[in-house]
């Protein structure tokens, strides 16, 4: 168990580059392993998550080879995927076992999937549902929890109204909806990220969007002309991972920093305009568009930040951010309120208990309701060092790093290896721009 203190600094200031971002990542090597010839993906994400996507993928019989941030795999056509005589360990990983079920479902042949302890708690019946309902014989642990045992074959086409907004849920069943006969549906009751849609597109999928829709035209057809090329693509820098850097810049007045090479995506930005309204010094340069997706370099000074309310549609377009959100209350004006946020709570972690907890510790004025948590701005007083218990979830773990350079005293965070799951250098990125590599 590795533990890293955190000391109190005035400064975030700097030039940093980031990992690739996750969610594109697990796309591209899913894709990749269904062309027909071998893909180049650079700056892929470091996370640990994206590489459990690989071992996936290389079980199910792609030629996967990793050097640092570039990886090359080689498919074998949609359907050139093999069984896997093993279980498939999407360790810690959501979006692998969410998105990988709806390729799975499309195979003639049957897979065990699962996971770490964590993973076998969070829900499965959101892509179980859908999927079953195209034709797969899903068996999953009490009819919701991993392991599940995808019996794909034939699957037809539906249209699915999602019950919750869910980019995982949306993309299984786009993804299943690939080998389904027909044109298969998707509508989502808020929009979610859409990295799915774009790199299917890439890939050359048939996808077309009518406002809260996306249809995706099958490929059952074993057609060697319909199926995928292998491509040349560059992940852009995670603004999930950024985000931290960002609330650690803005909160501390000293700060100035430049993030290069940014994944400015539509539906994951809403964080920077939340961050704008709130006060904060952010300005986007050199903005362009790779494969699809919007890239840019972002520079950060020190603010003043206001606080506010983080309710409704805007949930899930920043669900990964309200970790830091939250966190980042007690350095505002008003505090920080997040309601309709109930889908924190089967996160990595009971994200709202863990928040709430670990912020007491600190000395935060915390109300947890079951869809949020209120927590109270600077009035409430300054934060003071704790030991912090991330209960293995890396973002509770690096929002709390960041919260940690605000209090008075040393912050102990616990057990903070787990921030590997998506951004294995960032304690060390932060103790070189906090100006701390010294202490
Ligand atoms: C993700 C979707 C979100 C997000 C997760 C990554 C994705 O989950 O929280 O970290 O890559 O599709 P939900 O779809 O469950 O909201």
């Amino acid at each position: 168990m590795r533990n890293e203190i955190i000391h109190p600094s005035h400064s975030v200031s700097g030039a940093l580059e980031l990992p690739g971002d996750k969610s594109i990542s697990h796309r591209y090597a899913m894709l990749a392993a269904l062309a027909s010839g071998t893909s180049e993906l650079r700056n892929f994400a470091a996370a640990q998550d994206c590489h459990s996507t690989l071992g996936c993928m290389k079980a199910l019989g792609a030629e996967v080879q990793v050097d640092g941030a570039t990886v090359k795999i080689t498919g074998h056509g949609l359907h050139g995927l093999q069984s896997s005589w093993r279980s498939l360990d999407a360790e810690n990983s959501g979006t692998t076992i969410r998105l990988l079920s709806g390729i799975l479902s499309g195979q003639a042949f049957t897979t065990k999937i699962t996971g770490d302890a964590s993973l076998q708690k969070r829900p499965m019946k959101r892509v179980v549902t859908p999927l079953r309902q195209m034709g797969a014989d899903i068996r999953a642990k009490d009819d919701n929890f991993p392991p599940l045992e995808i019996h794909g074959g034939t699957l037809h086409s539906i249209h699915y109204e999602m019950p919750m907004a869910s980019a995982q849920v949306k993309s299984a069943v786009l993804l299943a909806g690939l080998y389904a006969d027909g044109i298969t549906q998707v509508t989502e009751p808020a929009k979610t990220r859409d990295h799915t849609e774009l790199a299917l597109e890439e890939f050359g999928a048939c996808l077309e969007e009518r406002g809260r829709t996306i249809a995706i035209h099958g490929r059952a057809a074993k057609n060697g002309k319909a199926g995928f090329q292998p491509k040349s693509l560059d992940v852009p820098g995670d603004l999930s991972s950024a985000v931290f850097f960002i609330a650690a810049a803005s909160m501390l007045p000293n700060s100035n920093l430049y993030i290069a090479n940014v994944g400015l995506n539509p539906t994951r930005s809403a964080i920077l305009d939340l961050f704008q309204r709130m006060g904060a010094a952010i300005s986007v340069l050199n903005l362009q568009s790779k494969q699809g997706e919007l890239v840019g370099d972002l520079a950060v000074k020190g603010a003043k930040l206001k606080g506010g309310l983080i309710s409704g549609d805007l949930v899930p377009l920043l669900i990964d951010e309200l970790p830091m959100l939250a966190a980042l209350g007690p350095y505002t004006e008003q505090g920080i309120e997040i309601r309709d946020a109930q889908e924190l709570r089967v996160k990595e972690s009971d994200r709202i208990a863990a928040l709430a907890e670990n912020l007491k510790r600190m000395g935060a004025k915390v109300e947890e309701c079951p869809d949020g948590l209120r927590v109270e701005g600077q009035s409430a007083g300054q934060l003071r060092g704790a030991d912090i218990e991330p209960r293995g979830d890396h973002r509770i773990a690096m929002a709390f790093a960041v919260a940690g350079l605000g209090a008075s005293g040393e912050t102990k965070i616990l057990d903070a290896a787990c921030a590997g799951v998506s951004f294995p250098t960032f304690f060390s990125e932060l103790r070189r721009l906090s100006g701390a590599s010294n202490q």
